[in-house]
């Protein structure tokens, strides 16, 4: 009998409680079959944890993220918590969890599905076969600097304040990630900041150039700035392979790469921290998409950036890649048989709701026993 995973669920709020239950009906498939055994604890964040205990992370629920072999995570945020004062908003909760557990790296893999490859927003041949991973930093830089803060000013103004600050040893790990990734795949890492603004950019590029020289001499290793690489993801995306950015700049163009792909609905990722002397990382997996307020408790999101979280914490939390692959062949099944959520819908596709896609998937992998 394979070793129990201990995981730890946190559906969030809006559409993260319906996507996570396909989830949950993958999990009981793996486990059925034989094939993996998993321990499940439920826990809440965002708005449905301040709707339970005034605050987004409980601090029960962050000692359960910290004792986890992996945490799965929904969504967090809508509307209802908007006006909150800063500190309790539902996004403390994910930032939190972040910071606490040290999840300094941030995967975002940006894939084009062969069947949704004209739903992008770009040409089709731009995009088809696009396969290019975003590599976030994510616990450091302007997200969480010090100082931070509005002041008043003696002139009645007020002063808004936030700093984007990187030492050596944060730019040196995610790095590390990152060139390991990509001696993984094509081999080719591109760099990307400010260093021609931003003295902590010059700082990011001088120290990823040195572990470039020193660790991964057989990486093809590139530069260049946010701005351009924001023109170069929706002008020639194909052109990367891997990306490695801090955290503000990662935020906004793995968005970016994720809308070239034609669904936020498709999107998994993967936050991982330093690994402990067994190898084992603190990690937590989450789809790349928000929480949809607007089609909330309406079976009608797509679950499957979740169901690929999942899928991408059995390949790099739990070693997993023959149940990986599995998942991500039926993900691909699903969609050539022209099984569509809304987000993806096109037409003579057929149209169907959360648990349909649950139920179009769990056949696929039925039919491997
Ligand atoms: C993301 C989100 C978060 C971020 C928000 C919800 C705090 O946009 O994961 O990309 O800015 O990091
Ligand atoms: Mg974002």
């Amino acid at each position: 009998m394979p070793s129990t995973k201990k995981i730890l669920f946190l559906p969030g709020d809006g559409i993260g409680p319906e996507v996570m239950a396909q989830v949950r009906r993958v999990m009981d498939w793996l486990v059925a079959s034989g094939r993996a055994s998993f321990e499940v604890e439920d826990g809440l964040v965002g708005g449905s944890a301040y709707d339970a205990h005034g605050t987004p992370l409980h601090d029960d629920t962050m000692k359960l993220a910290l004792a986890a072999d992996a945490v799965l995570l929904g969504a967090v945020g809508g509307p209802k918590w908007d006006n909150l004062d800063f500190s309790l908003k539902p996004e403390r909760g994910l930032l939190r969890l972040r910071k606490d557990m040290e999840l300094f790296a941030n995967l975002r893999p940006a894939l084009v599905f062969d069947a949704l490859a004209e739903a992008s927003s770009l040409k089709t041949e731009l995009v088809a076969g696009l396969d290019i991973l975003i590599v976030r930093e994510l616990t450091g830089g302007v997200y969480f600097g010090q100082p931070r803060g509005i002041s008043d000013l003696p002139n009645g103004e007020r002063r808004g304040v936030n700093t984007q600050v990187y030492d050596t040893h944060e730019i040196v790990r995610v790095a590390r990630v990152a060139f390991d990734l990509a001696g993984k795949r094509d081999k080719r890492l591109c760099s990307v900041e400010k260093a021609n603004v931003m003295e902590s950019g010059l700082l990011w590029r001088e120290e990823v150039t040195k572990i470039g020289t020193t660790e991964f001499p057989d990486i093809a290793l590139s530069h260049m700035y946010a701005d351009n690489c924001a023109m170069q993801l929706v002008r020639q995306p194909k052109q990367f392979d891997v990306i490695v950015t801090d955290n503000l700049f990662g935020d906004l163009l793995s968005d970016c790469a994720a809308m070239l792909t034609g669904s936020l609905g498709m999107l998994p990722s993967a936050s991982l921290g330093e690994a402990d002397a067994n190898g084992a990382r603190k990690a937590m997996y989450e789809p790349v998409h928000g929480s949809a307020p607007d089609i909330a408790g309406q079976n009608k999101a797509n679950p499957l950036a979740t169901i690929l979280s999942f899928s991408m914490m059995l390949r790099y939390s739990f070693d997993m890649g023959v149940e990986a692959d599995l998942i991500d062949q039926a993900v691909r099944d699903v969609l050539a048989d022209g099984i569509r959520t809304g987000d993806i819908m096109q037409p003579g596709k057929t149209l169907v709701g959360t648990s349909g896609m649950g139920d179009a998937l769990l056949a696929k992998l039925a039919a491997h026993g």
